[in-house]
């Protein structure tokens, strides 16, 4: 007989894992169906974000900078090393526990929350409002019938046309984050947020990398100020080589490596040999074999669901979040979903504010922003008011030898209210959770030049912007 819940999420990423726990708070009977295997094909909840995201690549980001500052940085310090080396395996072992210390502790919440975990591949086959009977194939066949669907099946990485990921030459998130040993030649395909995370790690670690970009600009998503300093430090002698503009023709693979063969934005015909080649050129939402067609659940033509603004689907009381549905790819929008989405079954108003989602580039130095970029506002006839601070004059910036990059603040210009931050810089990461309150709470710029600051702190960067957009910058 199939158990009855008042929830049942498909999918165990940081959209599902989220939306049932906080489900789970509000008093309703909960199951989460996850099919995430370990290569010991054991289950591992928490989703690409957990096993091969956000958490594997800021470990192996960690360790690649503690290499990168050992060998380049503490010399200035006073501190001496010899024989200094990289060991590969050890940091891939150190990121595997990171990532298993997080799966288990996924666990130890469904346990504290009492939400049923399936291990295995949940799929609709029936039902209507009064119920929907989803169908768990895992190492146990079950039948579970919900009161309420919540899909999270999240995304996985889109292939160049014509080329599969074999995790050996041609590496997706998965395989470029267990890369085996420093390539001497790393290729890369598509300079966007893996291929720039991912690309600096290597490098760092020894690698020299090419990017091929199909787009004429560099990162388009960024204001273009953010946009052309992340140019020039990228970019600079010994970094990374990227080419913008390409059109990659085909790729061969030998016992060797690999080769690209490509057109250059002048038309010209190149090719690129590398020892691996990542191919990060964006990711597609995971919706086959979930039974959508069986029950009549709307696909858009590019693959999400189709769901309003409050995550809700085609058919009643079904509900969909993260990757697989429109928006930005990030761990922190499908949560702050999942968490909207278990409110409003318990009858409750959950809410994402769409305006107010930062975006993290995890490169060095690190790029942040939330809002609207300068780009944007002219193209909306927005007037603004713009101030900019940079790093190199914050004390503490000098301290830790990161004093790259600045802070840009974007202010209405009749009423001053905050309508975009954009930060390259030292732990931009982390100073833009002060803009996002900013933006939250409607604040104008001069609320954040008039809050204490701590000193010395990489925050007063964010301040003496504020304190830019009035021209009356206090230390700069
Ligand atoms: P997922 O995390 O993809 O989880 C979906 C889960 O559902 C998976 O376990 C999948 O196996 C399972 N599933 C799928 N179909 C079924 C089914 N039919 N039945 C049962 N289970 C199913 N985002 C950030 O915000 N910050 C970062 O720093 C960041 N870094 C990233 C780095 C990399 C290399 C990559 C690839 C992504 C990164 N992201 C980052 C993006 C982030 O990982 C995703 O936005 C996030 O994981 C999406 O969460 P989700 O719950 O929608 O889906
Ligand atoms: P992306 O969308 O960030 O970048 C893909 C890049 O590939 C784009 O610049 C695109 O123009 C280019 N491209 C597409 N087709 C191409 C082709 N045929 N040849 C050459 N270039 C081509 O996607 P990416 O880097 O794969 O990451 C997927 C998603 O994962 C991101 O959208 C992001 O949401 C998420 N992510 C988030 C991170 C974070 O928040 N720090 C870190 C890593 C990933």
């Amino acid at each position: 007989m199939a158990k009855t819940f008042d929830a049942v999420v498909i999918g165990g990423g940081p959209g599902g894992y989220i939306a049932a726990i906080r489900a789970a708070q509000l008093g309703m009977q909960v199951a989460c169906v996850d099919d995430w295997k370990t290569p010991a094909e054991k289950p591992a909840l928490g989703g690409t974000c957990t096993n091969v995201g956000c958490i594997p690549s800021k470990a192996l980001l960690q360790s690649s900078e503690n290499y990168e500052h050992a060998g380049h940085g503490f010399a200035e310090h006073g501190v001496q090393i010899k024989g200094l080396a990289v060991d590969v395996g050890q940091m891939l072992k150190r990121k595997d526990k990171i990532v298993k210390q997080n799966n288990e502790g996924i666990l130890y919440l469904f346990k504290k929350n009492k939400v049923a975990f399936y291990h295995g591949h949940g799929s609709f086959v029936r039902g209507d409002a009064n119920g929907w009977e989803i169908k768990v194939a895992g190492s146990i066949e079950e039948t579970l019938t919900a009161r309420h669907a919540i899909v999270a099946t999240g995304s996985s990485p889109r292939a160049l046309p014509g080329t599969t990921f074999d995790n050996k030459l041609i590496l997706d998130n998965e395989g470029a984050l267990a890369i085996p040993e420093v390539p001497k030649r790393l290729g890369v395909v598509g300079a966007g947020v893996i291929g720039l995370e991912l690309g600096s790690v290597w490098r760092r670690l020894g690698s020299k990398v090419h990017i091929l970009e199909a787009l004429p600009g560099f990162l388009g998503a960024a204001d273009d100020a953010i946009a052309q300093e992340a140019w020039k430090i990228f970019t600079r002698e010994g970094e990374l080589e990227i080419e913008l503009g390409v059109n990659v023709a085909s790729i061969a693979q030998g016992k060797a490596g690999v080769s690209v063969d490509y057109k250059t934005a002048e038309g010209k015909a190149a090719a690129l040999a590398c020892d691996r080649l990542i191919v990060s050129i964006g990711r597609v939402p995971n919706t086959e074999g979930l039974g959508a067609d069986r029950i009549g659940l709307k696909i858009d033509a590019t693959g999400f669901i189709e769901v309003d603004k409050n995550c809700r689907a085609s058919l009643p009381r079904i509900y969909a979040v993260g990757d697989v549905v429109r928006g930005p790819m990030l761990a922190h929008k499908g949560e702050d979903e999942g968490v909207m989405v278990a409110e409003i079954i318990a009858g409750q108003h959950g809410h994402v504010n769409y305006d107010a989602i930062p975006w993290v580039m995890y490169t060095m130095p690190e790029i942040a922003w939330v809002g609207k970029t300068e780009q944007q506002l002219k193209a909306e006839g927005i007037a603004y008011r713009s101030g900019r601070f940079p790093f190199a004059y914050n004390g503490r910036a000098l301290g830790r030898d990161e004093a790259e990059g600045f802070i840009k603040i974007l202010a209405d210009a009749a009423t001053d209210r905050i309508l975009g931050v954009h930060a390259i810089g030292s732990l931009a990461s982390e100073l833009i959770a002060e803009a996002v309150v900013a933006i939250e709470f409607g604040a104008s710029s001069e609320d954040i030049a008039r809050i204490c600051h701590a000193h010395p702190s990489l925050s007063e960067v964010m301040r003496e912007a504020a304190l830019a957009v009035d021209k009356r910058s206090l230390n700069g």
